[in-house]
């Protein structure tokens, strides 16, 4: 790929979706269009922009971005935040409020999500509270599996198999096991193509625990700004965020308390949870 078409696609990349490309992931970039130069039976990348470029549909666009986006996950990823998630689910159960929101904003295949809904759901009982779970990613390839939350064995490890008993069922198709998650988790989870560099967010406030994990890397400082602003301006007062452990908020403006090792705390204004 030239110089030039390198530099239209990226501003193009980042305009949609956020996430950066510097110069040194050329090669991963290539790699990645390759599938949809061979879906689309194009022989260069040159050719492959002036057909991004035509499309008026928005398809080519959302197919680009499903093909840019990495969706590394897994279930229980970071173990211990989800004890520091519990804790505050029991603080919440003692507080007597009977509603939670929550929102996992880079949702990818649904591992997520779902762990939060196992440890969740747990915890408290969905016959006294109502419990809901907004799952989002711009990403609709891996929106699709997680809304079908069917997982191969390997994928599963992780969870204990004590709590995968209880809120996944097995089956097998062709020789190979399948775990599926069970109908009284799924029906908790909304899942939705959002997407987190337009500006404001289609979301009501007042959500209880955000997850914003391993999506940020892939931003520039003045997005991650933006970002960070439009969670905190969406978390209820006393509300928790929760980044990956390898994230921190440093040189971003914000009114959060620290509540964990990359937990952070909207301060409350008469106790929420
Ligand atoms: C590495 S995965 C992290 C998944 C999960 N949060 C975790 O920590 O395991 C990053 C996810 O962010 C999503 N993503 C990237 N840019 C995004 C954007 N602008 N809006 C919403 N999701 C985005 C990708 O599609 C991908 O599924």
């Amino acid at each position: 790929m030239d110089n030039a078409t390198y530099e239209q696609l990226t501003a193009i990349i980042y305009r949609e979706s956020g996430i950066v490309f510097p110069i040194e992931k050329k090669a991963l970039l290539v790699s990645r269009l390759r599938r949809r130069l061979t879906a689309l039976r194009l022989s260069t990348e040159e050719e492959y922009l002036a057909a991004l470029q035509l499309d008026r549909t928005g398809e080519e666009m959302t197919r680009l971005v499903d093909v840019v986006s990495t969706n590394v996950t897994h279930f229980y990823r970071e173990s211990e935040q989800f004890q520091d998630l519990r804790s505050i689910i029991q603080n919440y159960r003692k507080s007597g409020k009977r509603e939670i929101k929550i929102w996992c904003a880079a949702a990818s295949s649904g591992e997520e999500p779902y762990t939060i809904a196992f440890e969740v759901l747990d915890e408290i009982d969905p016959a006294n509270h109502s419990v809901r779970i907004l799952a989002s990613d711009i990403c609709t390839k891996v929106l699709s599996q997680a809304v079908e939350g069917s997982y191969e064995e390997h994928m599963v490890a992780k969870v204990p198999e004590e709590i995968r008993d209880r809120h996944m069922e097995m089956s097998e198709h062709n020789g190979q096991r399948l775990w599926k998650v069970r109908p009284h988790i799924r029906r908790h989870i909304m899942f939705k193509r959002l997407n987190l560099v337009k500006f404001p967010y289609p979301l009501r406030g007042s959500i209880d625990i955000i997850y914003c994990r391993n999506v940020m890397i892939y931003f520039d400082v003045p997005t991650r700004k933006r970002v960070v602003a439009e969670l905190e301006r969406l978390l209820a007062p006393g509300g928790f965020l929760f980044l990956s452990q390898t994230e921190n908020l440093l040189g971003i403006d914000h009114k959060l308390d620290r509540a964990g090792v990359s937990i952070y705390r909207k301060p409350s204004h008469g106790g929420n949870l």
